[in-house]
């Protein structure tokens, strides 16, 4: 069902900052912040020569990562994102098989303006797992 890992996610308590640090330390390449607003964060991407790091911010009230911020102060890894094919068979088929799907259990639109869902952490011991459809010809 799964493919390639797309990103890591790690959650920050200032983005500009965060991106300083992995401009400066490592040298990366990192995207321009974009506001996602559906999702409660403000986004920047760090490009790898395998796959990608999100640098998450939380952006307005009850955002989910201003939880994440709450146990976790100094900020830290928020979740993976796994590629599927096709979301809505990979959603289906992980239901019949007893997962959780986060929400109201349809796609919402990701950074990479592809459709997204999350599973329950109880059901992958602990880990929050995004799965994002990418077809075949995309980077
Ligand atoms: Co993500």
């Amino acid at each position: 069902m799964i493919g390639n890992l797309n990103h890591v996610a790690l959650v920050v308590r200032d983005l500009d900052i965060a991106i300083t640090s992995w401009k400066k330390l490592l040298g990366a390449t990192v995207s321009s912040v974009q506001a996602l607003p559906e999702h409660g964060v403000n986004v920047a991407f760090i490009d790898l020569p395998n796959t990608r790091i999100e640098l998450l911010e939380p952006l307005g009230d009850g955002s989910p990562v201003s939880k994440f911020l709450e146990k976790h102060a100094g900020g830290g890894m928020h979740h993976i994102c796994l590629e599927v094919t096709d979301i809505m068979a990979a959603r289906d088929e992980l239901r019949a098989k007893g997962v959780r799907i986060l929400g109201d259990g349809d796609p919402k639109t990701g950074a990479h303006g592809n459709p997204v869902l999350f599973m329950h952490p109880v059901d992958f011991h602990g880990t929050l797992i995004e799965l994002e459809q990418v077809s075949a010809d995309q980077p």
